[in-house]
């Protein structure tokens, strides 16, 4: 059952999985290609970026170069993947990445050395997106080594027959548990309009979306349908508005 607030905000379990928080549902966008952010930027719903090794291999463009313009365009938090896998490899290229722009949230993934990346990143006071998460006990980790965001893989589990949104309830009831844990759900590997539906119900702090899900959120047939019956009334009265 989904209960609405009364008179303000409130924070608590309404039911297995089902949060009202304080907070506002943040949107990311998942690409790097630098004229889709733009055009969504535009928009005014973008609240940050994240991007990964396959999605900067698909601009053929230069990465530190493209994180820098994504952190023009964008004021919010900005993913930057480490390529390292040795987690002083990872802390290197992390402290490099964090100096392009103060919105950048190095990205690290989800290993031992990850996670010991992960501590020494977020004490230095850098935003850190631990990714690949695959289970709630590897999110319950992530946040013990101070991650300000976790991202679990939707799609990717779905893809092997698990259930993603599963996950998301999961680490949500798991956060909400400890007081300490202040690490941010950010669903990822969002496929559908529907997934971006099921994560807002699971309380997720975050969705990254690629652009073409974004679009496709404002989407309802019966709009089009309605708008298209709404003008053509509007044209038999032979008024106009201005
Ligand atoms: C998240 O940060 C990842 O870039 C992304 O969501 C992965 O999505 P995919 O499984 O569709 O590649």
């Amino acid at each position: 059952m989904i209960t609405q607030p009364a008179g303000g905000m409130v924070r608590g379990k309404i039911g297995p999985g089902l949060i009202l928080k304080d907070t506002d549902m943040k949107f990311f966008i998942d690409t790097a290609d630098i004229g889709e952010i733009e055009d969504l930027a535009a928009t005014g719903l973008v609240d940050g970026v994240t991007t990964n090794p396959s999605l900067v291999a698909k601009t053929g463009r230069d990465f530190k170069d493209t994180i820098r313009q994504i952190c023009r365009i964008v004021d919010g938090p900005v993913s930057a993947e480490v390529a390292a896998t040795d987690a002083d490899g990872m802390i290197e290229e992390g402290r490099l990445l964090a100096a392009i722009a103060d919105n950048v949230a190095v990205k690290v993934p989800l290993t031992w050395d990850g996670l010991k990346a992960c501590r020494s990143l977020s004490q230095a006071g850098t935003m850190v997106n631990v990714t690949l998460c695959f289970s709630a006990t590897q999110a319950l980790l992530a946040a013990k080594a101070g991650a300000t965001f976790i991202s679990p893989f939707i799609g990717r589990l779905d893809d092997i027959g698990l259930d993603g949104m599963e996950l998301i309830q999961e680490i949500r009831i798991i956060y909400d548990n400890y007081e300490d844990l202040g690490t941010e759900i950010l669903a990822a590997s969002i496929r559908s309009p529907n997934h971006v539906k099921l994560s807002a119900m699971a309380g997720a702090d975050v969705a990254t979306v690629p652009p073409s899900v974004l679009k496709g959120l404002v989407k309802h047939p019966l709009t089009d349908k309605g708008l298209d019956a709404f003008l053509s009334d509007w044209a038999k009265t032979g008024q106009s508005i201005l």
